[in-house]
C-alpha cells in the first residue's frame, strides 16, 4: 500500500469516527487517535522522511491537506456537541408554567389570641377601653404600688425574673402579671371615672410542667367610678361567664387574698363540660376556678391618683391560656408555646 493509499484510508476511517462520536469523551479519544501528537495523522507524516525525494513534495502536501481537513472537523464536531449539551442542560431545567402554583401556607390567630379577641369584645360590649402596659417592668409598678410588702413572698427571686441593672439604678422585671397595668391605667385617667381592659405577656421563673409555664397571657380588666360596689363586679362577671361559656353559666366567689384588693376573692364558673353534675376536669365539685379578682384596695387608688374616699373600683386578673385549656379539653399548657403545627392547627 503506498502512503497515498494509506492517507486516503486513514481519511475515510477517520471521517467516519468522527460522524461516530456521540459526546465529548469519545469526541476527545478520537482527536488522540487520529490528529493528536501520537495519532495516526503524526504518525504518518514521520514516515515522510522514508519516501523518495520527489515523492515527499506532493505527499507532505496532502498529509497538511488532511490535518487541516481534521482539524476543522474536529472543531466543528466539538462546538456541535457543545451545543447540544447546552441545550440538554436547559432542556432539563425547563420550568413549565403551566403547572399550577403551590399555594403558600396560610396562618391564622393562635388560640390564645382568639381568646383573647373574644375578651376584648366582651369586655368592649360593658365599655371597657382596651389599653397596653410594659412587660418590662419597674419593681415598683408590679409590686409596690400595688400594695406588696417589702417581705411578699412573690418578690422572691425564685417567681420573678429580674433585669441586670447597673448599681443604684431602679430594680426593673419582667412584670408577672397585667396588674402593673391598674397604676398605669389610673395615673393617665384619673380623676375621671374608668373601664380598662389590658392583656398581655407576663412571665415566672417556674418550673415547666404540663400545668405551668414561665410565660404565658393574662387579662386585667379595672373599673373605677362612683359607687362602684362588689355587685358591680359580680354582674360584669355574670356577663362575661355567660358570654364566654355559655348561657346559663354561674359564677360564684370565694373569698382570698391579694395585696392589691380588699375583699378578695377568686372566680368560679358552674361546669360547663359536665353541666355542674361533676366531672374529673371540675374534680366533681361542679365549679371551675377562672382567677383573682376584687375590689381594688384604697392605697392602690391612691398610688393611682384617685381618692378612696370618693371613688371605690373593682379588679381581676385571668389567664385565656386557662379558658382555652377548660374550654378546649387542652391537657398540657406547654402545647401553647411550644410552636407544635399539628396543635396550633388544630384551632384555625
Ligand atoms: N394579679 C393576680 C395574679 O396574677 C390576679 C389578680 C387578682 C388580678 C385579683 C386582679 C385582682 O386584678 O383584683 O394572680
Amino acid at each position: 500500500m503506498t502512503v497515498i493509499d494509506e492517507l486516503v484510508t486513514l481519511e475515510e476511517e477517520a471521517v467516519a469516527a468522527l460522524a461516530a462520536a456521540a459526546d465529548l469523551d469519545a469526541l476527545a479519544e478520537w482527536k488522540s487517535k487520529y490528529i493528536g501528537k501520537s495519532g495516526a495523522l503524526t504518525r504518518l507524516s514521520r514516515g515522510l522522511g522514508a519516501l523518495p525525494p520527489e515523492q515527499r513534495p506532493e505527499v507532505g502536501r496532502r498529509v497538511n491537506a488532511l490535518r487541516e481537513q481534521l482539524d476543522a472537523a474536529y472543531e466543528r464536531a466539538e462546538a456541535a456537541l457543545r451545543a447540544a449539551s447546552v441545550h440538554a442542560e436547559l432542556a432539563a431545567d425547563r420550568i413549565d408554567i403551566t403547572m399550577p402554583g403551590r399555594p403558600p401556607a396560610l396562618g391564622h390567630m393562635h388560640l390564645t389570641n382568639q381568646v383573647i379577641a373574644q375578651v376584648r369584645e366582651i369586655f368592649g360590649e360593658l365599655g371597657f377601653q382596651v389599653g397596653e402596659s410594659p412587660e418590662v417592668e419597674l419593681d415598683a409598678f408590679n409590686f409596690g404600688l400595688l400594695n406588696f410588702p417589702d417581705d411578699h413572698p412573690a418578690r422572691d427571686m425564685q417567681d420573678t425574673f429580674y433585669v441586670e441593672m447597673p448599681e443604684g439604678a431602679p430594680s426593673v422585671l419582667l412584670r408577672t402579671h397585667t396588674s402593673n397595668a391598674q397604676i398605669h391605667a389610673m395615673r393617665r385617667l384619673a380623676p375621671r371615672p374608668l373601664r380598662v381592659l389590658v392583656p398581655g405577656k407576663c412571665y415566672r421563673n417556674e418550673q415547666v410542667t404540663a400545668r405551668s409555664e414561665m410565660q404565658f397571657f393574662q387579662f386585667e380588666f379595672l373599673a373605677v367610678g362612683y359607687h362602684v360596689s362588689m355587685s358591680d363586679l359580680k354582674g360584669t362577671l355574670g356577663y362575661f361567664a355567660e358570654r364566654m361559656f355559655g348561657p346559663g353559666t354561674q359564677v360564684r366567689l370565694r373569698p382570698s387574698f391579694f395585696p392589691f384588693t380588699e375583699p378578695s376573692t377568686e372566680m368560679d364558673v358552674s361546669c360547663f363540660l359536665c353541666a355542674s353534675k361533676g366531672c374529673r376536669i371540675c374534680k366533681y365539685s361542679g365549679w371551675l376556678e377562672i382567677g383573682g379578682c376584687g375590689m381594688v384596695h384604697p392605697t392602690v387608688l391612691r398610688n393611682g391618683g384617685y381618692d378612696p374616699q370618693v371613688v371605690s373600683g373593682f379588679a381581676g386578673g385571668f389567664g385565656p391560656e386557662r379558658i382555652a385549656l377548660l374550654k378546649y379539653g387542652i391537657d398540657d399548657i406547654r402545647n401553647f408555646y411550644n410552636g407544635d403545627l399539628r396543635f396550633v392547627k388544630q384551632f384555625g
